[in-house]
């Protein structure tokens, strides 16, 4: 089988699929080369990510992969959900494919895109790769 139970189940299944109107962060990513976009709406109280939803326009473990993105970022800090890899996406999928891996990649770049747009909106950090909140004070 080339795609695990966990990989199927959210992409049959995705979490958190949809839009946040007065989102405290946006963020969208795409691959140029297989076309997908993914795009990712955070809302933030007191340092925590208190909700997440997101659009994938995209193959399936793109889909996978960002609605668990999502579950994994949710309830947390904004320093924890900016340190999401690809690597643990893909590991609580149960693996993807190694064509598929760049799939992943998405998902850690749009929450990241997400966040980036967060601290800007907030005045908190010039980008992504600034030094995160905690750290910083
Ligand atoms: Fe490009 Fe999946 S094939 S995101």
């Amino acid at each position: 089988m080339l795609y695990s139970d966990k990989v199927m189940d959210h992409f049959l299944h995705p979490r958190n699929v949809g839009i946040i109107e007065d989102a405290d962060g946006v963020g969208e990513v795409g691959n140029a080369v297989c076309g997908d976009i993914m795009k990712i709406y955070l809302k933030i109280d007191d340092g925590v990510v208190s909700d997440v939803k997101f659009h994938t326009f995209g193959c399936g473990s793109a889909i996978a992969s960002s609605s668990m993105a999502t579950e994994m970022i949710k309830g947390q800090r904004v320093e924890e959900a900016l340190a999401l890899s690809n690597k643990a996406v893909e590991e609580a999928l149960e693996g993807l494919p190694s064509q598929k891996l760049h799939c992943s990649v998405l998902a850690e770049e749009a929450v990241k895109s997400a966040i980036e747009n967060y601290y800007e909106k907030n005045g908190l950090a010039p980008t992504a790769d600034a030094v995160p909140v905690e750290a910083a004070q």
